[in-house]
């Protein structure tokens, strides 16, 4: 269904992906940024505002959906970043080896269907003392929400254009090769529970971890 991937899909993330339990994480996550910037599945491009342009060098904007793009592109007016953007998808990250100095991913691990292959591509991009900053969804710790994940997961997957609830992200993070530098967790809505679950934080790759986590 390519009109709804490009322009009813663009609209949903814009004008629900950014309430306000969200926007105050990104508020406090994004400004970690520093250096060149990636960030991978920009959607309609409401990280943009959070970022310091005094830290920021250059913003690389990947996203594969046009219909983003052009939604973003209008946020990239707001700003006075550098911004590129780049239309392919995060698990073929288009940029030489250690270019990066921050990766930033909210809400795109948990979309992205090769998920691995596109964590290992953001170490191979990162400089040794880069970070990956990331705010994603999934499995919930509660095995009755999860239950409800497992059931909704199907649906949010079409509605959210490969969404899915049932992905443990740190352990992913882990796995493609970062060690989880800071991280907190907790659910951003009381209801509903099964699309709210959440972890922040950054990771670094391949480092041992640092801290634990810290449930909000
Ligand atoms: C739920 S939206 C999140 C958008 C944005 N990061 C935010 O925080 O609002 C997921 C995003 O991942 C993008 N996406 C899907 N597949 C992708 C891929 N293979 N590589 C990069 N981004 C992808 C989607 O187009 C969409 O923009």
């Amino acid at each position: 269904m390519p009109f709804y991937r490009d322009h009813i899909y663009p609209s949903l993330v814009h004008l629900l992906g950014n309430p306000a339990p969200i926007r105050r994480i990104r508020e406090r996550i994004v400004p970690w940024a520093h250096g060149t910037v990636l960030e991978i599945g920009i959607g309609s491009g409401a990280n943009f505002v959070h970022y310091d342009p005094a830290k920021v060098s250059k913003l690389y904007a990947l996203e594969p959906n046009p219909g983003m793009i052009r939604l973003a592109d209008r946020q990239r007016r707001r700003t006075a970043l550098d911004v590129e953007f780049l239309d392919l998808p995060g698990e073929r990250i288009p940029l030489a080896p250690g270019a990066v100095d921050t990766v930033v991913s909210t809400f795109t691990l948990c979309t992205i269907p090769d998920v691995l292959e596109a964590i290992r591509g953001i170490a191979r991009v990162l400089k040794p003392d880069g970070k990956l900053i990331f705010f994603e969804v999934g499995l919930a710790p509660d095995p009755r929400v999860q239950r409800w994940q497992v059931r909704l997961e199907g649906l949010y997957h079409l509605l959210f254009q490969g969404l899915y609830l049932t992905r443990d992200i740190p352990a992913l993070i882990r796995r493609g090769g970062f060690g989880v530098q800071q991280m907190e967790a907790g659910y951003l809505a009381e209801f509903p529970k099964s699309p709210s679950y959440a972890w922040w934080g950054t990771a670094l790759p391949q480092v041992r971890e640092e801290a634990s986590t810290t449930p909000s």
